[in-house]
């Protein structure tokens, strides 16, 4: 099989998670898109920092541009603006892939790195950029292309979503509860992009762009956090059957397309009332398609990663298929199970 370098950008929370499926299930990925994906360098900043997975010493490095430069398909998660937008121009301009969860980014230059990637006729993805696991950016710009999005609605930020719920089951305060939701990697670096609404903003900004087919950054959001949210509103709405979500918002109407992130008491009986901890859920609705609803996990290391795997399994099928036909997988081999052996 025909081989392809994978350079990672990131090697934290989700960057190390996507580490350790490369070398661990090399064959098993080779199997789903006939060809080998090397894992050829891992830039970060610090080389000696401890890591979640551990990762050969031989692959960390500093020279981000040195790794992107030797390879075919780069995966960035390193997050922030810059150097990430340097970087991911670099890789698109010379015509490789790229696999981003950079919701931030996508939300501010996502029209800038897609002129990049059509430039250049590389590729570039971010399922994970919006909702962590759940399969949303790719329905989205795919499976609704040929209807019409009239809304979407729902919670869009694990971290939010966990303190609130936190505050509400348990009682904790708001910050021990984000404390946790720090260290269970669903936080952004800076968590004040979670707490102040602006994560869930980039979010709303990336969809609506797919959904609407135009260009939406943060500045087009109305943008409301969670930080005045206290233990009183909490328990005021417990009292009366509702609990506080932090729900994102964009909706196209006779004007233009509204676009908003704010904290709003949802009955407990509701569905959404009913999302707990660092799950997500989005809401979709279309002209022909009707109503559709998403629901998963929307932060956190290994869910995270298997949002950029799925992206870098398709990017290396579309490579392969450039040069020879996307080949069936072995799986096609596994014997069927009847219902008695289950
Ligand atoms: P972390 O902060 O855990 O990891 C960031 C990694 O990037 C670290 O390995 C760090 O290196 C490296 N890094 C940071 N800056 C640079 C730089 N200038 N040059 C080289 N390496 C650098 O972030 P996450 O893994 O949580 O998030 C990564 C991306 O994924 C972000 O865009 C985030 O928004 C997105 N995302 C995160 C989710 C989550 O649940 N955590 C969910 C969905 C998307 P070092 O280790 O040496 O410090
Ligand atoms: N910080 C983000 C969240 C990560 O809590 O939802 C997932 O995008």
């Amino acid at each position: 099989s025909p081989h392809l370098k994978v350079a990672l950008l990131g090697a934290g929370t989700v960057g190390s998670q996507v580490a350790r499926v490369l070398l661990a299930e090399k064959d098993e990925l080779a199997m789903r898109t006939g060809v080998i994906l090397d894992l050829v360098g891992v830039a970060v900043r610090d080389v000696s920092a401890k890591r979640d997975v551990e990762i050969p010493s031989e692959l960390l490095t500093t020279d981000a541009d040195s790794v992107i430069d030797a390879a075919d398909i780069v995966v960035e998660l390193t997050g922030g603006i810059e150097p990430a937008r340097t970087r991911i121009l670099r890789a698109l301009n010379a015509g490789t892939t790229v696999v981003t969860g950079n919701k931030a980014l996508i939300a501010a230059h996502g029209r800038e790195l897609h002129d990049a990637a059509a430039a250049s006729g590389s590729q570039l993805s971010y399922e994970a950029a919006v909702a962590g696991a759940i399969p949303i950016v790719r329905p989205m710009r795919d499976s609704l292309a040929g209807d019409h999005v009239t809304r979407f609605l729902g919670i869009m930020n694990g971290t939010t979503n966990f303190i609130l719920d936190q505050m509400d089951t348990t009682g904790a305060a708001f910050d021990d509860a984000l404390a946790e939701a720090q260290e269970l990697g669903y936080a952004e670096a800076d968590p004040t992009a979670d707490v102040e609404g602006h994560d869930a903003a980039a979010k709303a900004a990336v969809l609506a762009s797919l959904a609407f087919h135009s260009t939406f950054t943060l500045d087009d959001v109305h943008c409301q956090g969670i930080t005045s949210v206290t233990a009183e509103d909490v328990a005021t709405a417990a009292e009366a059957g509702y609990v506080i979500k932090l729900l994102s918002v964009g909706e196209r109407t006779e004007e233009g397309v509204n676009l908003r992130v704010n904290p709003v008491m949802i009955p407990r009986s509701h569905v959404l009332g009913g999302v707990r901890g660092a799950y997500n859920a989005v809401f979709v609705e279309a002209e022909n398609a009707g109503s559709l609803m998403f629901y998963g996990q929307g932060a956190g290391g290994e869910p995270t990663a298997s949002a950029v795997l799925g992206d870098l399994v398709s990017a290396a099928r579309a490579i392969a298929r450039g040069a020879e036909g996307i080949p069936l997988s072995d799986h096609a081999k596994l014997p069927a199970v009847s219902m008695d052996n289950v």
